[in-house]
Parts: C-alpha cells; structure tokens; sequence
C-alpha cells in the first residue's frame, strides 16, 4: 500500500478568518444568511452521510444508479489514469470510478479535495488500503479558494458529484465552473452531478425527514459557530424549515428562531437579536433542467460530451472537456 499524502490549506487560523467574516456579513444581511460550507465539520459530515441514506433522499442513490450504468463508458470517453474529486466526502460512490479505471489498467492517481479534513483523511486511508499501488493525494482546502493547488499531471477527470453544484448562489457557481476550467490541462474532463427539477413535494420530503437526521444537519451549523467562535446559540431555540422558490427552482433551508432572543457571537464581539418566526437562511439546493446545463458549461468554455439521468429522470451527470 502507498501511504496517502495530505496537503492541508485550511489550518485553524484560515478556518477562523473565513468562519468570521462569513457570520459578521451573513449576519448583517436581510434576511440573515449563512454559508453551507460551514456545516461540514466532523459531525456535519456524519450528519450528511446518514442524509444520503434516508429514504427520501434520493440523489445518492439516483447517482449511483446512473454510475454503475455508464462507468465504463465515462472511463473510455475521459481516457483518465487520475480522479481529482471535488467536495469528496466520504468517496464512497467514488470507488465505482476508481475500480473501472483499474479494470481498464489506467488507474494511478486519486485526488480527494474536501474542506472535512477527518472525514477526507478517513477516506484516503481507506481507498489507499483498497486499491494497491494507488497513489492518494488528497488536499483539505475550500474549493472556492484553493483550487490552484490541485496537483498537476496525468490524464485527470474532475469530479464534483452529489449535487452540490447547487450549493452555490448562481453568480458564485459561474466563479467555480471558471476555476474548474481554469485548472483543467488539455485532455482533461469534468464530471458533473446536479439534481433535477421534479415534484415539489419530492423535493421537501428529501430536505425535511420524520426522523430529523436533516434538521440536526442544518442546526449543525450553530453549533460550529458556538465552538469556533464562542458563541451562545441555544440550538433548540431553532426550527429546521424547508422551502422551494418556484422561480428560482431551488431548495431553501432555514432556521426559525422560536422566540425573540439575543445571540451572543464572543470572537466578534457582537449580540444579534432574532425576533420570534425571524428566519436565517443557511443552504440553497438548485434543481437543474438538462437542456441548461449544456450553455452553462460553454459560458466558461467547457463543451459538453455527453448527459445521461437516472430511469426515473430524477438526477444527471454530464462528462464535459475543454472547448478546442
Ligand atoms: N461528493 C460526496 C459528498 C457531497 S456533500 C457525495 O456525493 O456524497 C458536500 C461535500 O463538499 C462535503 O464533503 C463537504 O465537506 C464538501 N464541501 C462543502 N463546501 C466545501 C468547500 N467550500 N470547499 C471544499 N469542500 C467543501
Ligand atoms: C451536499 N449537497 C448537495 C446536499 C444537497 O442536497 O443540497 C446537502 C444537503 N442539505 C440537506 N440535505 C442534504
């Protein structure tokens, strides 16, 4: 076994720069807002991983479903010896991609790039161990900063899968698919998940499950904010909501604040006060239509190859390149 090598870009200073500056301006804006990249700490991502198999939870399974069905077809088509994952998480769907590329001989490098450092080094150990003579390279660093140190060389497929393509407010997901670009060599390929545009009640159950492993994930957030920046977040004075903005045809995740009460944030400095039903937006989750899809690659000069959904429609992958 090759032992992992992790670059880190997040040490605790950077991390406590970026949290407070996000907290002071998020904040102070109307409605108050926080972003969901804070959610992912070692319980977070715990959270988000049991998420993935709640019932109503689809796009990890439809994704899935729709890897193990064309896997071989992207191995051929990106020619790839290396996987770049972007947000990788646990890597788990990622083995379907590693173990084709292997099957066709090509296999060298694995790239996990994620702002969990736990939960990325857990993962590089384990696919590390899985796969002899792969080389795991993994950087801990946020994707909306740190792109320039993805290691260079070989054939490489980036990945960002999951839908969280749709994390991003749409002026900050044209910034990230011009830094994918950016970082792309000749040769190189990107593979894309996003989540469809369906039935709104199917949307709302999978962001509002009976068991609240959704509501603990999104009352996570203050919970982070409590440790990192000394604050005095009482998480059960919080309710977890969810909504879908037809025009925007995306997902909303709140906190409803129970009561009038007053937050103290002690690394700021600062007492916030929320009235009773005040609502803070902490996530938007963007469905997508298939025919977008195709223009928006091509606004940061990436050509789409190829679009395949799962049977029921539901989510889809596209495999693009550069154009020329
Ligand atoms: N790709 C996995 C995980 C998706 S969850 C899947 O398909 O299941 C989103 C992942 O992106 C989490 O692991 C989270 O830690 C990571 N992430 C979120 N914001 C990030 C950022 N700004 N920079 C780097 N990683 C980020
Ligand atoms: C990571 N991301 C694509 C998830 C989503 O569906 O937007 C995060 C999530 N939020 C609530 N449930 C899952």
């Amino acid at each position: 076994m090759i032992e992992p090598e992790i670059d880190i870009h997040l040490d605790p200073f950077w991390i406590d720069q970026a949290l407070r500056s996000d907290v002071a301006e998020g904040l102070a804006s109307q409605p108050k807002e926080l972003p969901p990249k804070w959610f992912y700490d070692d319980r977070g991502s715990n959270l988000f991983d049991q998420i993935t198999r709640l019932p109503d939870y689809y796009p990890t399974r439809r994704e899935r479903e729709i890897l193990e069905r064309e896997v071989d077809v992207i191995a051929e088509r990106s020619g790839a010896d290396t996987v770049v994952e972007l947000g990788s998480g646990t890597s788990e769907k990622t083995r379907i991609v590693l173990d084709a590329l292997a099957a066709t001989g090509r296999l060298w490098r694995y790239v996990p790039f994620d702002n969990s450092e736990a939960t990325l080094r857990a993962a590089a150990a384990d696919l590390a161990a899985a796969y002899e003579g792969l080389a795991v390279h993994g950087v801990v660093g946020d994707f909306e900063h740190h792109m320039g140190h993805i290691p260079h060389g070989g054939c490489r497929l980036i990945m960002l899968l999951g839908g969280t393509i749709g994390n991003f407010p749409p002026a900050r997901r044209k910034d990230f698919l011009a830094s994918v670009a950016d970082t792309m060599a000749p040769g190189d390929t990107f593979l894309l998940g996003f989540d469809l545009v369906k039935d709104h009640d199917r949307l709302i159950a999978a962001y509002d499950d009976p068991a609240g492993v959704t509501a603990a994930f999104n009352r996570n957030v203050l919970s982070v904010i409590n440790h990192r920046l000394d604050a005095d977040f009482d998480l059960e004075q919080f309710e977890h909501e969810v909504s879908f903005d037809v025009e925007e045809e995306w997902i909303e995740m709140w906190l409803l604040s129970r009561r009038p009460q007053r937050v103290t944030i002690g690394g700021l400095g600062l007492a916030v006060d929320f009235a009773q039903g005040e609502r803070m937006r902490t996530e938007i989750s963007a469905k997508f239509r298939s025919e977008n899809i195709g223009p928006e690659l091509a606004s940061v000069g990436l050509a789409m190859e190829q679009l395949w959904t799962d049977a029921q429609g539901d989510y889809a992958l596209v495999l693009s390149r550069m154009v020329g």
